[in-house]
């Protein structure tokens, strides 16, 4: 039909139509580009990673529901507390980190880094997805900083070069690397291991060079990292659940109207399921991938003797921190 009338036009009608195009052409390059906004988005992990996922989600989701004012840079920086404080003072604008160093900064996140306190996926994540979770994220306000959507790093697991780890005896002497949290890092002591923080970038040269002799972390972590290349055994602990947080920076934030606000939140869900989803699968196929890989892997490991062993520690948390809100963590169901 559009045809038929164009077709069915006078000459100086025609005529009309071109000068009204030419000069519209003209107007648009003389007009100046949308503004674009560039963000910085960071983390610790390679692009093929349960990170890396989140954040190209993230990216992808922003650029497309703001129609491209907003443009997402993904840059890697292994040293979370780093990547922490540049996000606090400005210099970028997200980052996706473990809670490990989150609590130098927002100590009401410790509670999290309890060991044994979520069961299983499911728990961790109805947990921190409900109110009590939700609690937590809104105290990032209050410390200069944004917490904008719980993500995931995974269930720890010990790994190390010097022998099979299934009581907690087999730990007593051993260097285990941890985060540079007190939480872990009591919980380490605790069991008889010699806990050395440090931040991940330091990590493989210190395993390298025999500093420590072990370290902790999720599968993916684990996989991604190719950390079987410097441990020989994994031991499948499962310890202790690492939450990740996507954490904003105010000043960022705080200017957003509400429709970009309201589209940066939606990127940020495409960023927790992608992550979730990723440490879903890593977890299902990255055992056997570290086996095939050479590792030597314990799987049935004694973890009431870990639990029973680790109970000093669990009576220090109760005085450190609201023993109420640790049940409330702990004893999580769906719909409570
Ligand atoms: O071990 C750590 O520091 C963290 O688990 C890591 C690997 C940086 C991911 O958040």
């Amino acid at each position: 039909r559009a045809r038929c009338i164009a077709e069915g036009e006078d000459v100086p009608m025609r005529l009309t139509r071109r000068v009204l195009t030419a000069s519209l052409a003209a107007a648009a390059l003389a007009a100046p580009a949308a503004a674009q906004t560039n963000v910085t988005i960071t983390h610790a992990l390679p692009v093929d990673s349960h990170y890396g996922v989140g954040a190209v989600a993230f990216k992808e989701a922003v650029e497309r529901l703001t129609n491209g004012r907003y443009r997402v840079t993904i840059q890697r920086n292994d040293n979370e507390r780093e990547a922490i404080e540049a996000t606090q003072i400005g210099t970028q604008e997200f980052t996706i980190t473990s809670t490990g160093p989150v609590g130098n900064f927002v100590p009401e996140t410790l509670v999290l880094d309890i060991p044994f306190l979520f069961r299983d996926y499911a728990h961790a994540r109805g947990a921190l997805d409900s109110q009590i979770g939700q609690d937590i994220l809104a105290k990032f306000s209050a410390r200069g900083l944004v917490g904008v959507v719980w993500m995931e790093n995974g269930f720890r697991n010990v790994t190390n070069s010097r022998h099979e780890v299934a009581t907690p005896a087999d730990l007593h002497g051993l260097k285990i690397r941890t985060m540079e949290n007190p939480v872990h890092m009591r919980a380490f002591q605790t069991l008889g291991a010699l806990p050395t923080p440090m931040a991940f970038s330091e990590l493989v040269p210190a395993l390298q060079q025999g500093t420590v002799d072990g370290q902790e972390n999720p599968i993916p972590v684990i996989v991604s990292n190719n950390l079987n290349q410097v441990q020989k055994y994994l031991s499948l602990t499962r310890h202790v659940y690492s939450p990740a947080v996507m954490i904003g920076n105010p000043a960022f934030w705080n200017g957003l109207n509400a429709a970009d606000k309201a589209a940066f939140l939606e990127a940020a869900k495409a960023a927790q399921k992608a992550n979730r989803d990723r440490v879903t699968a890593d977890e299902q196929r990255g055992v056997q991938l570290l086996r095939e890989r050479g590792m030597t892997v314990r799987e049935s490991v004694d973890t009431a003797a870990f639990q029973a062993a680790l109970a000093p520690a669990f009576e220090a948390y109760g005085k450190q921190f609201d023993p109420a809100l640790i049940r409330r963590f702990r004893d999580w169901k769906p719909g409570s």
